[in-house]
């Protein structure tokens, strides 16, 4: 293949706080020369997480932070166009993390897996079938253990992870209760996701309607924001309640520590479980994970929605976008049609 050049983009600065396009530079590079067994993967669509905010960040993480004046790390899903290794073939639709670029040039080892032929959009594979779905299956049935007819409230409950733990909860016949922040987002809790009960985080009387949502109190929470939305739901947590702390949106800066009630005489006196989790310690049961949201998705029991910005240069603001909850369903960037 003749040389080509590779848009990309780097992270220039650390933010404090949420990421700002500031904080990025988009530059145009040579793509090197494939080598020894590598893979050539042309980008359709790159992610847009939360967790970039911790990506970018020098305060301690799961993961090392990203160097700076490198390629903002992202998963993405794209197409094979060259391939020294021979698990690889031209025009196979691969998934891994490939970055926030036009072209990535890898090693095997950083793809996740071949994306398995179905009628669903490939797009899926970032989302629904990705790492949001599996998050939500991991978190929802491994930590939470939720049981028929329990009470499971879910904040940021129309985001990607959230609109599918609510699903699932459902699918394990739960009384399921969604917590967002606007009222388009209440309603496609309602509607689309199926929630049995919506709540506006944003509106004053949502302590009040959060307890008239849940009079049996709540045996499931699936905490992602962390903040005020979890000091309200953990004062209706029952006696053998389970926390999975899976995320915490809420919280914008961890330089500081945040300000909030004490909670760990709540935990004591009912017996309640709180457990963090990463979904990348599942690695290996992705596929047990995988099948079942296919099945589930195909069948139209899981419901779900993308947000596609189109190119490249939409990057560097999307993450303050997702936080400020612009984001209708799972964030995407499409770079390239096929
Ligand atoms: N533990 C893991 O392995 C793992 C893996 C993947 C994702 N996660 C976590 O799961 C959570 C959801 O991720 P996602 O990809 O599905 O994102 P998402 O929910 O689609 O988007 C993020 C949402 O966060 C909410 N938000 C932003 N600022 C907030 C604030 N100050 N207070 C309350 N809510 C706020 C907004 O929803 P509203 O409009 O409803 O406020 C926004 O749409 C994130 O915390 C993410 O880090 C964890």
């Amino acid at each position: 293949m003749t040389a080509c050049k590779n848009k990309q983009v780097l992270l220039i600065s650390r933010p404090k706080g949420i990421p700002t396009a500031d904080n990025f530079q988009i530059v145009e590079s040579v793509l090197p020369v494939i080598t020894r067994d590598q893979v050539l993967v042309r980008n359709i669509y790159l992610s847009v997480e939360p967790a970039m905010k911790g990506w970018v960040s020098a305060t301690e993480n799961y993961a090392e932070p990203v160097a700076l004046n490198s390629v903002m790390r992202s998963f993405a899903t794209g197409v094979v166009i060259d391939s020294l290794h021979p698990n690889f073939l031209p025009g196979e639709f691969v998934t891994g993390l490939f970055g926030w670029q036009e072209y990535a040039l890898v090693e095997a080892g950083v793809i996740d897996r071949k994306i398995a032929a179905h009628s669903l959009p490939i797009s899926t594979s970032l989302g629904v079938l990705g790492l949001n779905g599996m998050t939500a299956y991991f978190g929802l049935l491994d930590i939470g253990q939720p049981l028929s007819e329990e009470t499971v409230v879910v904040s940021t409950a129309a985001g990607a992870v959230g609109s599918c733990v609510g699903q699932i909860a459902k699918l394990k016949n739960c009384h399921t209760i969604g917590i967002t922040g606007s009222q388009e987002k209440v309603d496609l809790c309602r509607q689309l996701y199926q929630y049995d009960q919506a709540i506006n985080y944003n509106d004053e009387k949502f302590e009040k309607e959060l307890a008239q949502a849940c009079p049996k109190g709540i045996d499931v929470y699936f905490d992602n924001t962390g903040g005020i939305i979890s000091d309200a739901v953990l004062q209706l947590l029952n006696i053998g309640g389970r926390i999975v702390v899976c995320g915490t949106s809420s919280i914008s800066n961890w330089e500081e520590h945040p300000i909030g009630p004490r909670q760990e005489r709540k935990i004591l006196v009912n017996r309640a479980r709180m457990e963090g989790f990463l979904v990348f310690d599942y690695k290996e049961r992705y596929p047990e994970a995988l099948a079942a949201l296919t099945e589930w998705v195909s069948a139209g029991l899981i419901k779900y929605r993308e947000e596609i910005l189109c190119g490249i240069e939409k990057a560097p603001c999307s993450i303050s976008s997702l936080y400020r909850g612009k984001n209708l369903g799972k964030c995407l960037i499409q770079i390239y049609k096929i």
